[in-house]
């Protein structure tokens, strides 16, 4: 399995995005709504996850096919336990010319206190970290579950004293709720290594509520900062990435805003996600996933697998963020849209 793998769109596969659990601790009401996501929420049994065995099996033909990054997510993918070992196992396959693959995870940093040591020597080389505020009330308040600031603040002060360098924070930006946060953040990381990313409101899975007024457009948030901490345009740094960069004028850092309402990438999206169960969804905004599991656990072949992987990729043509604008309120490619804390950020 060589070559150059595009779907419909041309687009080749380089960014496998693996959900390891469908459970968190927060309850952010941008995605996990305490009123959806209650003490009676059916969660994945244990018998569906996949394995670290199958997971790693998985994404090796993943690899095979063009894959350099594997992010790992959830839910809250430090909830899963011994998440070390699946790294470990991730952490000795290569690319195709050989090299190690970029191993990183989306968290909300609430156990990195506790794990960070032994995901850096596990092999993580990096985290995104997700904060969406400095104000303890407004953070508070955003999470549902009364979780400090500084306990996450502290969980970044300890990926960056294992070594899990160039950090990422992540701030989702909703109108009227943490808007007022977007100049504390970027003062407060302004000039210590770590990338502060705001991200737009967006109308992913169907619990949230999503309203259009709701969305802060990036464009208004890069204004905000500017007129106080000057900033200029960056060039990307690797094609189809998500977040547009933008650098302090004084040298001291960047900054980055995902866009994906008020200006789609999809044109270049290269991002597979596979779920907790073993499904491939071929973008944020499906429906419907494809099983890999019934594979993995009959009697397909490594190549078989491979060539499944393949074909799917093929006839791929989502691009739900584009179309937005033109599609119906709640429309998806048929059905109801899985929901983000499943099939992973
Ligand atoms: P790095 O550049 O390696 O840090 O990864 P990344 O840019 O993919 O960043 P990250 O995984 O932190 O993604 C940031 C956020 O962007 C996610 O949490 C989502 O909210 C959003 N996002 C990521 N990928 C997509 C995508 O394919 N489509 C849309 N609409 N949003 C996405
Ligand atoms: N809109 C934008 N970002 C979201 N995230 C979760 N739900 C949404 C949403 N509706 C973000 C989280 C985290 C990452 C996993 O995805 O804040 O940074
Ligand atoms: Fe949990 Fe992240 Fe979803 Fe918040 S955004 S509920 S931290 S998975
Ligand atoms: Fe990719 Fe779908 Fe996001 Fe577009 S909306 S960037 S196709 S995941």
């Amino acid at each position: 399995a060589t070559g150059l793998l595009g779907d419909t769109l041309g687009r080749p596969l380089r960014d496998l995005r693996i959900s390891v659990t469908d459970r968190c601790n927060f309850r952010c009401n941008y995605c996990m709504p305490k009123s959806i996501f209650d003490k009676d929420y059916q969660y994945l049994p244990h018998s569906e996850l996949l394995s670290f065995e199958e997971i790693t099996r998985i994404a090796r033909q993943f690899v095979a096919h063009g894959v350099q990054k594997i992010r790992l997510t959830g839910g809250e993918p430090l909830l899963r336990k011994h998440l070390e070992i699946l790294i470990e196992q991730l952490s000795s396959l290569r690319t195709a010319e050989g090299k190690p693959l970029d191993i990183t995870l989306t968290t909300n940093g609430s156990l990195l206190r506790k794990k960070a040591a032994a995901l850096k020597a596990a092999g993580l080389n990096r985290v995104t970290v997700s904060l969406d505020g400095l104000d303890d009330a407004v953070f508070r308040a955003m999470n549902d579950v009364d979780f400090p600031v500084a306990d996450v603040l502290d969980g970044i002060a300890a990926a960056q004293e294992a070594g899990l360098g160039s950090i990422k924070v992540n701030m989702v930006v909703k109108r009227g709720t943490n808007e007022d946060q977007i100049l504390p953040m970027a003062r407060h990381f302004k000039g210590t290594g770590v990338t502060l990313r705001f991200i737009e409101y967006m109308d992913v899975g169907a619990t949230n509520g999503w309203r259009m007024d709701e969305v802060l457009p990036s464009a208004e948030v890069v204004q905000r900062i500017h007129a106080e901490l000057p900033l200029v345009q960056l060039d990307p740094s690797a094609p189809g990435e998500t977040a547009e960069r933008w650098g302090y004028a004084d040298g001291s850092g960047e900054i980055g805003v995902i866009s994906s309402v008020t200006q789609a990438f999809c044109r270049d999206c290269n991002r597979a996600r596979l779920s907790t169960e073993g499904k491939l969804y071929l973008c944020l905004f499906a429906s419907q996933g494809h099983d890999l599991r019934t594979l993995v656990r009959g009697q397909a072949s490594d190549e078989q697998l491979a060539s499944a992987v393949a074909h799917i990729w093929h006839q791929r043509d989502d691009r739900y963020s584009e179309l937005r604008a033109s599609l119906p309120p709640d429309a998806s490619s048929g059905g109801r849209r899985v929901e983000m804390s499943y099939i992973g950020g």
